[in-house]
């Protein structure tokens, strides 16, 4: 266990370190009292004469870009999130007044790097939010924001996604500042529950269950997670996680989506994740019903416990309230924790999966 500070694996030690990553992610950052975020990286109004923001990314750090394009969308700012291998090859059209964002956790995946390339060539504007300092990616981008999530060892990316949502969250309320020219009541909101989720993310670690419901749910045929909006990209991520490190069949889909083919799979055999970030989540307990009825257990992961959602789902992974721009973070750590003791009840190698490299430097 050298280096793993007692911990069985470098994985689980990573999940157990959020709540510290998170803070000094966020240190020195957010300004509460005022509703603004302070990010030093950046000039005044640096972002002004944004027009749309193309947020490019591979794997993981491709759902914390769903996540970002998700809320930066809310507000009223064009935003698309691609797979970079996908935008390397069919990119819409950019100018001066896009912004490429550029997430990943080792600043070295190829086709992330390709992508920007491209992007930067065709006259757009480049920004790299990575882990790593003087990485290829902070090298090739006109800016860089820093996640500041320390090392992380484990192939699995948690504490980065985590970290990379989070300096997301404060990227877009700086662009949403400075293209609107002021902060306001939504901003304050926002970023006072985000000095606040360290502390949240603690306590989802303290309370877990997530190791009772891998045992429950153990021998599953599949496994299936969902959810809308912010909660469809942490529903991407929480099969992820749970494909990579268990080798059990796992798939996330948007809980809208499940009509439209997805329900077919569904069976007593295979437990559906139904993640709810308290927005839309009338609907989405709606689709919890749908599965249910075609005899599916539900896991819903909440912070509603004491409503009609925990009445009707078979087990409740509860998470702090928070607000529901930020309920994922929480929610997806909660995922993680699935993961990991799905994946150590099955014996596997969790810190080194077959067949998967931490860093992709091929396209
Ligand atoms: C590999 C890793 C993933 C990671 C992805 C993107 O597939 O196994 O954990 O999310 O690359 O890596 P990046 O360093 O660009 O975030």
């Amino acid at each position: 266990t050298a280096g793993k500070s007692g911990y069985a694996h470098f994985m689980h030690k990573e999940i157990h370190e959020q709540p510290e990553s998170l803070r000094r992610t966020i240190q020195g950052r957010v300004n509460s009292l005022t509703g603004t975020v302070a990010l030093d990286e950046f000039p005044t109004d640096a972002f002004a004469d944004v027009e749309q923001v193309h947020l490019v990314a591979m794997g993981t750090s491709h759902h914390a870009a769903m996540y970002a394009a998700t809320l930066l969308a809310a507000r009223g700012i064009p935003a698309y999130a691609f797979m970079a291998g996908e935008y390397s090859l069919a990119r819409p059209p950019v100018t001066d007044r896009t912004l490429v964002v550029a997430v990943s956790q080792s600043g070295e995946t190829a086709d992330t790097l390709d992508a920007v390339r491209r992007a930067r060539s065709a006259g757009a504007r480049t920004l790299a939010l990575t882990n790593v300092v003087a990485s290829s990616l902070t090298r090739e981008c006109d800016d860089t924001l820093l996640i500041r999530a320390g090392p992380e060892i484990g192939v699995a990316a948690t504490k980065t996604f985590t970290s990379q949502v989070t300096a997301l969250v404060l990227l877009c309320e700086r662009i949403v500042a400075d293209a609107t020219g002021a902060s306001s009541r939504e901003s304050r909101d926002l970023l006072e529950s985000l000095s606040r989720l360290p502390g949240d993310v603690q306590a989802v670690l303290d309370t877990s269950t997530a190791e009772a419901v891998a045992r429950a749910y153990a021998g599953s045929d599949a496994y299936f997670f969902i959810g809308r909006g912010i909660a469809h990209s942490v529903a991407l991520e929480g099969a992820l996680k749970f494909k990579e490190i268990s080798y059990e069949h796992a798939e996330g889909f948007a809980a809208s989506e499940l009509k439209h083919g997805p329900l077919a799979l569904v069976t007593e055999q295979t437990p559906v994740f139904v993640v709810f970030s308290g927005r839309h989540d009338e609907m989405t307990l709606n689709n919890a019903k749908e599965v249910q009825a075609r005899g599916a257990p539900v896991v819903a992961v909440t912070s509603r416990t004491d409503g009609e959602i925990a009445e009707l789902a078979d087990h409740v992974l509860s998470i702090p309230e928070t607000h529901p721009d930020l309920a994922g973070v929480a929610a997806n750590v909660q995922l993680q924790l699935v993961a990991y003791h799905a994946a150590n009840l099955l014996g596997r190698p969790i810190d080194k999966p077959r067949n998967l490299a931490k860093c992709v430097t091929v396209e």
